[in-house]
């Protein structure tokens, strides 16, 4: 089954989304197989957002992912990824459409609510640097 790597940042958990944002991907049938509240590390973060590091804003970002504690979850499911990416919208928020969480609550790209993995590789590598293996309960609905 598809895995996906969903973070709710910062700002959206200081904004109350954490249970709208959960029932979004509920709704749609994803199943979630871990979730817990961290504040990463400035380490741990750099290393999330390794491809970004050459950019002007990485700095900026990694002390906005910093700013408060971050709900990580993984949910699984048919095309989890794009899925995923669908329902958060546009990494811009001004592209994102109503409907999709970013679309519906946010206006700027450095205040996006929540991440999503681009790929089934990078969601892979992502839940790995994010959860260790006994954090992860995978489950079936009983039949
Ligand atoms: P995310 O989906 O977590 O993936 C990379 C993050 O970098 C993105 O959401 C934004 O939070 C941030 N980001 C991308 N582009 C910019 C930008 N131009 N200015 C500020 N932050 C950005």
């Amino acid at each position: 089954m598809e895995r996906t790597f969903i973070a709710i940042k910062p700002d959206g958990v200081a904004r109350g989304l954490v249970a709208k944002i959960i029932k979004r991907f509920e709704q749609r049938g994803y199943k979630l197989v871990a979730l817990k509240m961290v504040k990463p590390s400035d380490a741990h973060l750099r290393e999330h957002y390794a491809d970004l590091a050459g950019k002007g804003f990485f700095n900026g970002l990694i002390e906005y992912m910093k700013s408060g504690p971050i709900v990580a979850m993984v949910w699984a499911g048919e095309n989890a990824c794009a899925g995923g990416r669908m329902l958060l919208g546009e990494t811009n928020p001004q592209s994102s459409l109503p409907g999709s969480i970013r679309g519906d609550y946010s206006l700027t790209i450095g205040r996006n609510i929540c991440h999503g993995s681009d790929s089934v590789e990078s969601a892979e590598k992502e839940i790995a640097l994010w959860f260790g293996k006994d954090e992860i309960c995978d489950w079936e609905l009983p039949v």
